[in-house]
């Protein structure tokens, strides 16, 4: 384990297990549709690689968008979009692929933005769900595993850019960010 990490809370055995079971559960809610996955970088990469595994639907695309609300612990209410989505997306179905919904105003803002360019649908499937620290109502279909309210590192996620290598989901040492 990483010297940094004070405990595992999701494995990279319980990940894989659970992409199957999403995976399954969105092939068959698309299932003849034209859906675009859009990973939100950086932090979705592992997850949407991981997931798209176990999807396999004729109409399907890979997409990315990088935006961000963020800077170290604290989460700030402006979206910044340093990439965007270079086609167009109306009457098609989207899923937002992310890392995990902490307050909730990333994927509120990227929704409105998606809806607003015409998509028929917009859902969110994101690896990790910290519920208790939402300000914003927003909800998420497809959601890997709930996590506590605490600073969680690894399969994507960072703290400063570091540890998103990491196979698993672990506990960042509070001494590590105080
Ligand atoms: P929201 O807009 O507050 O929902 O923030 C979502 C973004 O904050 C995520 O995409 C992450 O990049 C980041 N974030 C929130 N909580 C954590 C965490 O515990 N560890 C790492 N990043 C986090
Ligand atoms: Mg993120």
């Amino acid at each position: 384990m990483n010297k940094d990490v004070s405990k595992v809370l999701v494995t990279a055995e319980q990940i894989t297990a659970r992409c199957k079971e999403l995976g399954a559960q969105i092939e068959k809610d698309y299932e003849g549709k034209k859906v675009v996955f859009v990973g939100l970088l950086k932090g979705s990469m592992p997850f949407m690689s991981e997931l798209v595994k176990y999807i396999d639907i004729e109409g399907m695309e890979l997409d990315y968008m990088k935006v961000s609300s963020y800077s170290g612990t604290k989460t700030s209410h402006n979206l910044k979009i340093s990439l965007d989505l270079n086609r167009d997306i109306e009457g098609l179905d989207i899923v937002i692929v992310e890392d995990i919904v902490d307050t909730g105003f990333t994927l509120q803002s990227v929704t409105k933005l998606m809806k607003d360019k015409g998509a028929n649908s917009v859902e969110i499937c994101t690896l990790l769900n910290k519920e208790e620290r939402r300000e914003v109502d927003i909800h998420a279909k497809y959601v890997g595993f709930e996590v506590p309210d605490e600073f969680v590192i690894g399969f994507g996620l960072d703290f400063d850019e570091k540890y998103r290598q990491l196979p698993y989901v672990g506990v960042l040492k509070e001494e590590c960010y105080k």
